[in-house]
């Protein structure tokens, strides 16, 4: 059995008061959630704020980004090490704004999941396709591209050491979700391409949702067989919609 697993992706929002009323409100209700794994990945600014307010509960936080680089003269960057030192249990790694905006190549990507994991860490691996590459039919190729370069470089067992979060990237932030079938037929080939290098990795590997999923559109996405939780931009920043989303899940 998959534990499943919501991590709100907060990206460049909030401020600290808006940041401490979201989590009082998180906080408030997160004993309805049943079995789901609860995860808020901060801008590193935050992080200082939100272990704090989150120290002591059942919600685990995490970064949105990380350097490849231990420490040293890179202006700017945040290292495993320092997230550590916050207590956070998660990163996300490659998310289609990095790759698009930051240009992250695959190769930075995966080097990123390596030192993440190493330093003990779990990276949330992020992996989809365009729309110009849905139309051209080549989803289950990009998103085989982008898990191989991981498998390359650490090995398939690697998986296990995080989560992949599927988002096609142009269901983020459009309101545009995948249909609950589209989405789970890419993570049944997710698992299977997994699978064909180990299949009880691809058994135990949690495989996300990321892309519009919203407190009206989760059930239906949750219910499918390979979907094991949602990564969660937007709506990850209201603290009714976001337990809402925790709550389907289980
Ligand atoms: P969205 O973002 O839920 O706002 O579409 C998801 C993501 O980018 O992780």
């Amino acid at each position: 059995m998959r534990k499943p697993i919501i991590a709100g992706n907060w990206k460049m929002n909030g401020s600290r008061s808006s940041i401490k009323e979201l989590l009082d409100g998180i906080k408030a209700g997160v004993g309805e959630v049943k079995s789901a794994e609860v995860v808020v990945c901060a801008p590193s600014i935050y992080i200082a704020d939100v272990a704090a307010q989150l120290e002591g509960t059942d919600i685990a936080w995490g970064g949105q980004n990380l350097s490849t680089e231990p420490k040293g003269a890179f202006t700017g960057e945040i290292s495993a090490d320092m997230l550590l030192d916050f207590n956070c249990k998660y990163v996300i790694v490659g998310h289609s704004e990095r790759r698009s905006l930051y240009g992250e190549t695959d190769e930075i990507v995966a080097e990123k999941f390596e030192v993440a994991r190493k330093a003990g860490l779990r990276p949330i691996l992020c992996i989809g396709e365009t729309l110009q590459e849905r139309e051209d039919g080549v989803t289950n190729d990009v998103c085989a591209r982008q898990i191989m370069a991981v498998i390359e470089r650490s090995g398939v067992q690697a998986l296990l050491d995080g989560v992949i979060a599927y988002e096609p990237v142009w269901a983020i932030g459009t309101g545009k979700t995948a249909t609950p079938e589209q989405a789970q037929e890419t993570h049944a080939a997710i698992r299977k391409l997994i699978a064909e290098k180990d299949a009880s990795v691809a058994e135990q590997v949690r495989i996300q949702y990321g892309g519009s999923m919203n407190a009206g559109n989760a059930a239906e996405l949750l219910a499918m067989e390979d979907i094991d939780g949602g990564l969660i931009g937007g709506a990850s920043l209201k603290a009714e919609d976001f337990l809402t989303i925790c709550k389907a899940a289980g």
